[in-house]
Parts: structure tokens; sequence; C-alpha cells
């Protein structure tokens, strides 16, 4: 046995054979140590061995013993946090907080030089939320927040109330907890993109030392379902199978083996032997839709024709009218590129019975409620005996709106009863997780000479991959507000969402709309040039207005509904701000060109389906108040900014209103936190609850205290009666002698749908030759409402924008023969520090009159602009459209080279 002394506490132990120290530290239950990679990329691990850091996924175990060991939990000292901790309260440098250990181990440890160059001293570091500028200022020591004053919490940039625990280690992520007699699962994903599974020996994995089980698609319920998690099932095709006897693509599940260890369940994988019949595989939607094409599904999935899932057209007015009505006519064709979250905590479950015989499942999920719904389906259970909850995760984006991990833990457990854990590789993200859909779209667009349209037709292709979760919904998307944006009488649309043999597409920060924004924004920008206008007073003349019908390409009335409008003022602010010509200089030489480029966007505010949530409030004995909703905390904010509507309602601190969250057992219902809901949606119910709240405690004061209703009036913890003052912890000691509970429950559904926008202004430079784009100066306006936390409003569009630079320049998933040949952080490329710019944002000063407190959605549109707003500064550059995300610099090399 060894030593390993860990935050100056001695551990006798001996690492497995293999070992890294990342898995050793957490086997000691040293849990702020956190994977985001296993290979050395994304700095999530980060510790310090006698004061160095170490990525520690890439150390051996071994290397640990007899060295000082520190993580984050070993940052602070005395009770007081280490001087960078403090720096990243102050200045709220994270969101989900997954990758703040690690970044505070390597900023605690770098030396003054290395502050002076801070894009290489942190390129070891990821984070997907940020976007860099909040960390930034915590290394320069500006601090973000607010004091929480009562009665002054809505439009407060207010710290999350979880912090500390944060940034000491203390949070538990999903996977961060002990369990006894824990097992683990692993799946075998199948190397081809089209077989069927002709036999799977399970004989040698069930001899590898510690496999428990093995399970295959003769054992698990074939029940057909969607993975996606929705408030209607029914928007989803039933396609799936737990484990099925047919792969459709590169990645999917094949065999489960449950074992003592994650090494042994890996091992079993290894040892299963699969013989497969190999099917003929199309990766091409259009080839997919030829007659011979093979089909994906048998006659058990309905699809409107052969590998078509779903079609969606209409028209509005006459567009070969208003064709024929056009002083130019411009068509053309883009496309944009399948990525991937790239949430740094990646999937996973952890299933166990209890003591109460139930069933329970601690998950990384935007929706336990609709997971619980599905599970309950799958295994045949009832609603009361399943408990689905999540407590801190570390990042979704769309990713977890997504059932991928809980149902085979929950089967195992079931059959074992032992508890069973699965977390997923950083490589399993990408082959077997969901990514945007891919998506072309031929734009037609005609105008009259003053740049009024008279015709929009679009025709999008989108390959929703082997399973068709999210494919209809994000086509609609596709089809509704990107297109809605623009004023014009003649519209029409044909949207197909296509089987291939891909890896499926799913939910994704903007959900389709992303996709036709791209389309129809360069579009915009090419017919401005073809009839000599400038393209921001083309957006100008053409964006919808109040008092039109906010329209797409159906006859239908549609619940979309001005509750505030701020377009005009962000073209405006966009157009000032590229104008000013802040950012910095192009690099010198003739072979570097500038360009400058604008993009808009516009956002129903939550999805057209059915959305719902609830909240309900206790007033506590010590007189502060119990919040629970069902909506999850992922990096959103969402808590904060639920604490602060309530807060501000009853007029206490934030800090008063103790919030629980995204649990089946604890919380009232929620759809999920997806679609941009948690503000409109979960935050309205809360709103909601609080008035609800305010009118009982009033209302009972008033009786208790003999005085008018109308003269009494809540102020901070205490209720003012006329001349009276009465402490609430002394009323709720009065309510329970009267058995008088102060408790409110309401709940939210949100119709009409208010309308935000976005407006992203890019000058950039690109390299003439070797195709690399430089951002010069990026701008952002958002018609966002009121900020209910500005500073956390301005980290959500931070992260957004920086994921629309991801997409438009670096990302770029690579497949063939629809294996993905570059599963690795590394060679996928989110944005790392140095790749991303530093936006200068601005918000509108609109306050929203359907939305809580004048708040409108905020957490998606910010992408969608962000990628033709570069595209059409590409084409100002060179002169030429470039209309095929992404422009990383090997495509664009060829593409230059190639003209
Ligand atoms: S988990 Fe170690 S660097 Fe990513
Ligand atoms: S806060 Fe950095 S990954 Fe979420």
């Amino acid at each position: 046995m060894s030593i390993y002394e860990v935050n100056g506490r001695q551990y006798t132990a001996d690492p497995k054979p293999g070992q890294c120290l990342r898995t050793f530290l957490r086997d000691l239950e040293v849990f702020g140590v956190k994977k985001g990679c296993d290979a050395g990329d994304c700095g999530a691990c980060t510790v310090w061995l006698d004061g160095k850091p170490f990525h520690s996924c890439l150390v051996p175990a071994f290397r640990g013993a007899g060295r000082k060991i520190t993580t984050v939990e070993g940052l602070a000292k005395d009770g007081e946090m280490h001087p960078v901790q403090k720096a990243f309260h102050d200045a709220q440098a994270f969101q989900c907080g997954y990758c703040a250990a690690g970044m505070m181990m390597t900023v605690a440890s770098l030396d003054p030089s290395q502050h002076q160059d801070l894009p290489h001293a942190l390129k070891g570091n990821l984070c997907r939320c940020t976007g860099y500028r909040s960390i930034e200022d915590a290394l320069h020591g500006r601090s973000n927040i607010e004091e929480d004053v009562a009665g002054r919490a809505c439009g407060a940039s207010l710290p999350n109330p979880f912090t500390d625990a944060i940034l000491t280690g203390q949070a538990h992520y999903t996977m961060d907890v002990a369990m006894p007699g824990l097992l683990h699962l692993k799946v075998l994903r199948s190397p081809h993109a089209h077989a069927r599974i002709t036999t799977i020996d399970k004989t040698k994995a069930l001899a590898v030392p510690g496999v428990v089980a093995v399970y295959s698609w003769q054992d698990v319920p074939r029940r057909l379902y969607s993975t996606a998690l929705h408030e209607d099932h029914l928007v989803d095709p039933d396609d799936t199978y737990m484990l099925d006897n047919v792969v459709r693509f590169a990645g999917q599940r094949v065999a489960a083996v449950v074992a003592e260890s994650e090494a042994a369940a890996e091992a079993g994988c290894r040892a299963l032997e699969v013989d497969y019949e190999l099917l003929p595989a199309v990766f091409d939607p259009v080839l997919a839709m030829a007659p011979d094409a093979p089909l994906l599904h048998d006659k058990d999935v309905v699809t409107e024709h052969g590998n078509v899932y779903c079609d969606l057209h209409g028209e509005i007015g006459d567009v070969a009218k208003g064709f024929a009505e056009a002083d130019v006519i411009h068509e053309a064709t883009y496309s944009t590129s399948r990525v991937q979250h790239v949430h740094l905590e990646t999937h996973g479950s952890i299933a166990w019975q209890g003591d109460d015989k139930r069933w329970h499942v601690r998950t990384s999920s935007q929706g336990p409620f609709a997971a619980h719904k599905k599970l309950c389906y799958l295994m045949g259970l009832r609603g009361r005996d399943l408990h689905v909850f999540t407590e801190r995760v570390g990042g979704g984006f769309g990713g977890k709106q997504e059932m991928i991990s809980e149902d085979l833990v929950l089967f195992a457990t079931m059959k074992l009863g032992r508890p069973v854990k699965w977390e997923w590789t950083r490589e399993e993200e990408f082959i077997g997780a969901t990514t945007r859909h891919q998506m072309t779209t031929k734009v037609r667009i005609g105008a009259r000479k003053d740049g009024t349209l008279t015709a929009v037709d679009v025709h999008v292709v989108s390959n929703t991959g082997a399973y068709g979760n999210h494919g209809s919904e994000t086509l609609g998307a596709a089809m509704a507000s990107p297109i809605a944006a623009y004023r014009c009488e003649n519209k029409k649309g044909l949207g197909v969402a296509v089987y291939t043999n891909m890896v499926p597409g799913g939910g994704f920060r903007g959900y389709g709309a992303s996709q036709t924004t791209f389309a129809i924004e360069c579009a915009i920008d090419d017919l401005a040039h073809k009839l000599g206008l400038d393209p921001l007073a083309m957006r100008r003349k053409n964006v919808v207005r109040p008092g039109d019908n906010v329209e797409s390409i159906w006859k239908e009335p549609g619940d979309a509904s001005f509750g505030s409008y701020g377009i005009e003022e962000c073209l405006d602010t966009v157009e000032r701000e590229l104008a000013r010509g802040n950012g910095v200089e192009k690099p010198a030489g003739a072979d570097w060109a500038e360009g400058k480029g604008v993009a808009l966007a516009m956002l129903e505010c939550g999805p057209p389906t059915e959305h719902r949530s609830a909240a309900d409030i206790r007033l506590q004995p010590d007189g502060s108040y119990h919040l629970a909703v069902g909506s999850c905390e992922m990096g959103n904010g969402i808590v904060t900014a639920h604490q602060q509507i309530a807060a501000s309602i009853l007029g206490v601190r934030a800090r008063d209103i103790h919030i629980v969250i995204a649990d089946t057992d604890r919380t009232p219902y929620d759809t999920g936190t997806f679609a941009s809901t948690g503000t409109v949606v979960a935050g309205k119910a809360v709103h909601l609850t609080a008035e609800a709240m305010r009118e009982d405690i009033l209302d009972f004061a008033s009786r208790h205290t003999g005085t008018e209703r109308g003269a009494c009036r809540l102020k901070g913890d205490t209720v003012l009666c006329g001349n009276k003052r009465i402490a609430l912890a002394e009323l709720h000691a009065a309510g329970t002698k009267v058995e008088h509970r102060f408790a409110a429950s309401r709940k939210a559904y949100l119709s009409p749908r208010t309308i935000a926008f976005n407006v992203q202004g890019v000058r950039l430079a690109v390299h003439r030759v070797t195709g690399e784009i430089r951002i010069l100066h990026s701008v952002h306006a958002a018609d966002i409402g009121r900020p209910i936390n500005p500073m956390q409003c301005r980290g959500q569009l931070d992260g957004a924008i920086a994921m629309g630079y991801g997409w438009a320049l670096t990302e770029n998933m690579v497949h063939e023969d629809g294996r993905m040949v570059n599963p690795q952080l590394r060679n996928y490329r989110i944005p790392a520090w140095a790749d991303t710019p530093r936006t200068d944002l601005f918000f509108a000063g609109t306050i929203d009159r359907i939305g809580p407190l004048g708040a409108k959605s905020q957490g998606e549109c910010a992408i969608n602009p962000v990628a033709p707003a570069v595209s059409n500064a590409l084409a100002d550059a060179l002169g030429r459209r470039f209309a095929h995300l992404p422009f990383t610099p090997d495509r664009l090399f060829a593409e230059l080279a190639k003209r």
C-alpha cells in the first residue's frame, strides 16, 4: 500500500493497474476532480502535484504517491477562499461550473509572465458555457455582482446561490456520489452504419472477472419509443428500441455490460462476439429519398414515404405572382454542418432501489419529468414507483433533452437489485449522442428595386440521421421564425426530414432555426447586393413590425405576438458600433482582406407545442420562503432568476428564497428546461406563485391584526398592517395555531409567445491564400426584454455567441462512411480562450408585457445570427459567397484554391 497526501490528508491505498490519477482521486471520493475528456484536452481534471498543475487524466496514479496532491477542495485555507476562488466568485466566472475547478487550479498556478499571455496560459482549459469573458474578468479582478437588497432583486446582477459550493468543489454534479455496491455499465457500440445483428455470443464477456451481466436486444423490453423529451410524445416518432437487432448508425448501442468496475465492463464489451449481416447504407438525405435507396425502418415505424420521416409545407399569398412582381430574384443553396453540444459534463445516470422499495434515478437531464414518463412506459412502472431527479448538471444546450442513459441503468438495477451507474466517455458523446441536424436550404427570394420583398420560397432538407428524435420539431422551427422575421405577402416553404445512416440529430441551442437563419440571412445579403442596396437597410425595410401578422408559410393563425419590439434599436446599435470601429486592425499585408457583415434572428419565445411548468412556495417558520420548481439548472442561471422573480414579488432578498429544483418527488411538474422556457414559462409559474403567496400572507395578516386588507403590505421579512409591524416568522407562528399553511402553487403555460430579436455584427480579416479568418470586431445587440439578472443574461449571450463562432469557424464533425473520424476534443475543436473573440454586448431597452416581469427568452437565440454574420463579412471581404459551413481553414483553403 502506498501513502497519498491529498489536500493535506493522508490516504493509504493502491491504484488499480493502469489507473490514472483522476479516477484514483475520485475513488477516494475527491469529487472536485472532473472529467471532460480523459484525454488531456479539456483541463476539467486539473490538480496540482507538488504545487504544479497537471491534467490528472494523463498522470498515472502511482506517480502521485509520496507527493502533495492538491485539488479544488484544498485550495481554500482555514475556511478562507483562495484569492482565485474569490475572484471567480466576484466575477461569477462560471455558468454550469463544471470547468471551474480545473480552470481555477490552472489560474492559481500562473506566474506573472503567464498572466501576460492568458490565451496561451489557458489553452489547456476549455469552457463551453461562458465564452471566457467572465473568466477573463476574474483574472483582471473585476467584480460583476451587486448587493442583494430586499425588494430590488429583479434587474440586479446577483450571484448564483450555489457559488461557494461550486467554487470549493462541494457541489455535487451527477456522478459526484459514492454508493456502496455500485455497479458500472458500459455499452458496446456498432462499428457499422447499417447492419443486422445475427448473433451475440456473451460467453467470453460473462467470463471476464467482475462482469455481472450482459444484456442484448433479446433481454430488454421490446417497446418502440423516441429518446427525445417533449411534453407531447406524439411529436417524435416511436422508432427506437432500448437495444435493437438492427443497427442504423455507427455508434448505436449493441449490448450493455454491467460489472463491478468500469474497466471490467469495458473488458466485457471488448470480449463480446457479435456477428453482423451488413446492410446497404445511405448517408446523404437526397440519396436517401431516391426510390431505390435502402430503407432505414420497417413498417413498424410510420413515415411519410420511404425514408422521408416528415414533410412540412405551406404557402401564404401567391408566390408565383410575387416572383412575377419582383425586379430581382436571387436563388441559391446554403448548408449548415452537423455539430455536437460538447457540454463538458458527459451524459450519465445512476439508478438504485431505495429503502422505500421505489426506484430512483439520478441523472444529467434537461427534462427529468419527461424522462420519468418515458421510463415508466418502458419498464411498465407506475409513476409513483419511480423517482427521477437532477442535482447539478454540467451543461446541456439541448443535448440532454434526450433520454439516452437512464433507461439502461434503470433496467439493469431492476434486474440486479444493485445500484448501477453509466457515465459516458467523450468519444461516446460524439458517436452515440445527438448532434445539430445538418440542413441544406435552397432559398428563392424576390424583391422590387426599392428592396421590398415580393416572394420568398424556401426548401429545406434536414438529415435527421438514423432516428427521428426532434426531426419534425427542428424542421418546424427551421420553417418558422427565420421566415416569419420578414414581412412579405407571398411565402412558400417545403421541408423534409429524412432518415439516413448517420448519428441522429437532436435538440441543440437554436433548434432548427439556426440552420435556416444562416440560409435566409445570407440570401438577404446576396439579394441586397444584387439590388445595389445596403444589406442592413434591406433588413430594416422588410423586418416584421408590430401590427403585422407574424407568419411564416402557414395560413393558420399563430400565437406569436409582440409583447415588446426592439429590433430597430438592435439594428441601430450594431450599425453604430460597427461604424465606430472598435476592435483591432486588420493584419498588415495585401493577402489579408477585410469585410463586415450583419445578420438578425428572431425567436418566438417558447415552443409552439404545449410546455407547462408549475411552482410551489411555502412560508417557513423563520420567515424565509421555500420555493420548489421543476425546471433544471445546467448553467442557464435559472435558479438565480427564479429566486429573483420570487424575491421581487415578495419584497425580500433573493437569498431569503430557498429553492429546490428538477425532482419528480420534491418539485411540481415541469415539461423540461429547453426551448428557452426557463424564464418565460417556469419563471412565469414562479411569478404567479409568488403573487399568490403574497396575497395569502396579506389576507391572513389583515384578518390576524384586524387591519383593512388595503392597508397591509409586505416589507422585507415583515408585514406592515397600518401602523403595526409583524414579522413573517411571528405571522407563521400565528398561522400554525389555526392550521393556516401559508402555501401557494400556480401553473404556467406559454401562450401567447412573445418575440425576441438578436442582431450580430462582425468585422473580420481573411487571408486570401490560407483561408485563415480573424475576428477583428464582434458586436451583438439583444432584444430580450428586461434582463432579470443582467450579468447572467450577458453570460448566456456570451456563451451562445462563442458557440456560434465555434459552429462557423472551428467545429467540424468529419464522417467517412458514417463513422466519425475525429471524435476527440483536440480534433473537433470547440473554441478555446484564444479562439473566442470578445463581443461588445448591448441590450435593447425593452420591457415585455407578456413575459414575467418584462423578460423574454434569451438562452438560445444569440447563436443564430453569428454564422450568417461571419458568412456575410466573408462575402464582403472576398466578393463571393461561401455558402456552406463550417469555414475552417482547411475547407476555406480548398475553396479558395479551387476558385
Ligand atoms: S478530463 Fe483530463 S484533460 Fe479532460
Ligand atoms: S461553466 Fe465552463 S463548462 Fe460550464
